[in-house]
This record gives structure tokens, C-alpha cells and sequence, in this order.
């Protein structure tokens, strides 16, 4: 791509304490930017100062929200090197949800492309403490000026670049998990397997009602018979009942977790029993009940590997492995994150260094 580059006359001061940085906060100096117009295909790419849109009120996402994002995380490593994990396959999940939302695909390599050139621009932005990285953001939303519900003839594309620390407050200790008896997050034949705005704009009601009881978020029911479990917002979610691992089938209304995946291919490489399958609440509780659940955890690129030390459901409620890290869990951990910040030896072939 020839990408056009405009560097801020402005930049912004950098944050000097990491360990405040939180999630999703504050945004690096560039962004990247892309255009799609019928007949035209995408165009236009280029890096630009950080900004606000100015947009239409017709401006189609305000009203019908036909809109796709991705999530990745920059790593900067012990020896200044910059990577990335697994980019391809954000690239390869933002093709199909733009597939289900009838926004146009771009190339993979041109996603790629984007995204490396935004990182190695604002490289400074990669923080440098244990536990933080650059959470990079790209979306793409419909700008038509037309209240037809149709799909768009025009598209903004954009990548945005947010310096982070852990995602929820509580950090690598376990998180407390409400079961969501009445709302549903995505139905069969819905959108629940793509990363589109609207599934999470479904899930807020609950997840604000769960932190009111003092739960960290809530853990989802298949939206036909809330029955079977399903993920939690912002991961999926594992289980170690009688030692084997088991987590909810991907059936078209859970999202595909590009960390979900990696874990999986780990686990079945050490040797342990994996099963994707339908998993009740029943079965669940019941197994917390009888002490066959060893270990509960969620994986998200936000969350990376994040134990469940409580989960309440109705009115059943069960404390995980007395409510502390598990060793399953633990491993899984430092083995992502080692990879991902250079401290383990890339075996599985992973990471896209940036920068060296
Ligand atoms: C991610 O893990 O990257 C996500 O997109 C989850 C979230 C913060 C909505």
C-alpha cells in the first residue's frame, strides 16, 4: 500500500506512570485511516494526527450500526524489539464479520499493513512496564448520509492505538462471574460470532446490573433455550472438570477468540483432553458442587488469561479452587504472555516482530 503520512506538529505527553494506565483510556499520537467507496474499492490509506470524526447525523452506523472491530495488543520485548500475536487471524475474523455485516473485506496483508506501519510510527507509545502493551483498535464503520436500511456504498476505516495495562482492575487474581438469566447476547443466525458494536451494545444492561451485585461480568446463556453456556463479554471461557478441559462449542453465537484458539492448541499439546461441546449451567454448578470443577478461567487479547474465582447462577453460587489462581490457569498464563512479550521462545510461530 502506499500509505500517506502526516505526523502530528503536536505530539501528546506520554504517560509517566504505567501502573495507571488502565484499559482504553488514552490514545497514542497517529491513527490510521482508509476509505471505501463503490466502484472504487478501499482507498486512500494514510497515517494522520489523532482526531475526531466529523460526521453526518445521517451518517448510517448512528442509526443501523453496521460496524465491525478488532482488538490486538503491541508487545515491546526485554530487548526493545516490538511484535505482534497472531495479527493474520484478526485479520482473517474481521473478514468474516465484515462478511455478516455486508461491509466490504480488505485484503489481509492490507490489514496487516495498516496496523504494523500505525506501530512502528508511534513505537514510543508501546509502554514499557511487565504486564502493559499498546491495545490496538481497528474498526470500520457505514457513512452514508441515507436512512434507507440498506447496507452503505461508503465505509471509514481506522485503527486507533491505546497504550494499556491490565483489563479488569483485579489484574491476573481471580474475577467474580454472574450467569445472565434474562437478557441474551446473541441469538442463532445473529451476529453473536462476530466482533460487531451491537453485540456488545446487547450485554450492557446485564453487565451493569452485575456490577451493581459486585460481579466483575457476566457469563452468557445460548440466547434459544438459556441453557447452555456460552462466553463472557469481552472473553471466552475454559473449564478443568475431572481434568479435562472443557469449553462451549463454537455454534455460531460465541465469538471465535483468537486467544480462545491458542490456548486450546496448547492444552491439547501438553497432552490434556479437550472438549468443545454444548456445556449447561446445570452441568456446571453441578460439577462445582460435587468438587469434579478443578478450574474455571477466561482468555480475551484484552483479558489474556484471566482466572474465575466465584460464579453465580439464580440462586446457585460456587467459589472456584477456593477462589485462587489454578496451576492450569497459571501455565496457560505465563505461556502466552512469554511468548507474547519475548520471554519464551516463539515454538508455535506466532509473533510478527514490528520493529528489528
Ligand atoms: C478484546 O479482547 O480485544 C475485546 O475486544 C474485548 C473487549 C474489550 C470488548
Amino acid at each position: 500500500m502506499d500509505i500517506r503520512i502526516e505526523l502530528t506538529q503536536n505530539p501528546k505527553a506520554k504517560p509517566t506512570d504505567e501502573s495507571k494506565l488502565g484499559f482504553g483510556r488514552i490514545f497514542s499520537d497517529h491513527m490510521f485511516l482508509m476509505n471505501y467507496t463503490d466502484g472504487i474499492g478501499w482507498h486512500d490509506p494514510r497515517i494522520v494526527p489523532y482526531g475526531p470524526f466529523m460526521l453526518d447525523p445521517a451518517c448510517m452506523v448512528l442509526h443501523y450500526a453496521q460496524e465491525v472491530f478488532e482488538g490486538m495488543k503491541a508487545y515491546r520485548t526485554a530487548d526493545g524489539t516490538i511484535q505482534l500475536f497472531r495479527p493474520y487471524e484478526n485479520a482473517r475474523r474481521f473478514a468474516a464479520s465484515c462478511e455478516r455485516l455486508c461491509v466490504p473485506q480488505m485484503d489481509e496483508d492490507m490489514f496487516v499493513e495498516g496496523i504494523t506501519k500505525l506501530v512502528e510510527i508511534d513505537q514510543d507509545w508501546v509502554p514499557y512496564s511487565p504486564e502493559t502493551s499498546l491495545y490496538l483498535r481497528p474498526f470500520v464503520f457505514a457513512t452514508d448520509e441515507h436512512l434507507g436500511v440498506h447496507a452503505s456504498k461508503t465505509y471509514q476505516y481506522a485503527v486507533i492505538a491505546a497504550p494499556s495495562g491490565c483489563y479488569y482492575p483485579e489484574g491476573i487474581n481471580p474475577v467474580r462471574i454472574y450467569v445472565e438469566s434474562r437478557d441474551v447476547r446473541a441469538v442463532r443466525g445473529g451476529t453473536g460470532y462476530t466482533k460487531c458494536g451491537g453485540n456488545y451494545a446487547a450485554s450492557i444492561r446485564a453487565g451493569q446490573i452485575a456490577e451493581d451485585r459486585g460481579y466483575t461480568q457476566v457469563l452468557w446463556l445460548d440466547g434459544v433455550e438459556q441453557k447452555y453456556i456460552e462466553e463472557v463479554g469481552s472473553m471466552n471461557v475454559m473449564f478443568k472438570i475431572n481434568g479435562k478441559i472443557i469449553t462451549p462449542a463454537l455454534t455460531g453465537s460465541v465469538l471465535p477468540g483468537i486467544t480462545r484458539m491458542s490456548c486450546l492448541e496448547l492444552l491439547r499439546n501438553w497432552g490434556y483432553e479437550v472438549e468443545e461441546r454444548l456445556l449447561s449451567a446445570e452441568e456446571l454448578f453441578d460439577a462445582a458442587e460435587s468438587g469434579a470443577l478443578e478450574e474455571a478461567w477466561g482468555t480475551g487479547t484484552a483479558a489474556v488469561v484471566s482466572p474465575i474465582g466465584e460464579m453465580a447462577w439464580d440462586e446457585r453460587s460456587c467459589i472456584v479452587n477456593e477462589g485462587k489462581i489454578g496451576p492450569t490457569v497459571q501455565k496457560l498464563y505465563d505461556t502466552i504472555t512469554g511468548i507474547q512479550w519475548g520471554k519464551l521462545e516463539d515454538t508455535m510461530d506466532w509473533i510478527l516482530k514490528v520493529t528489528k
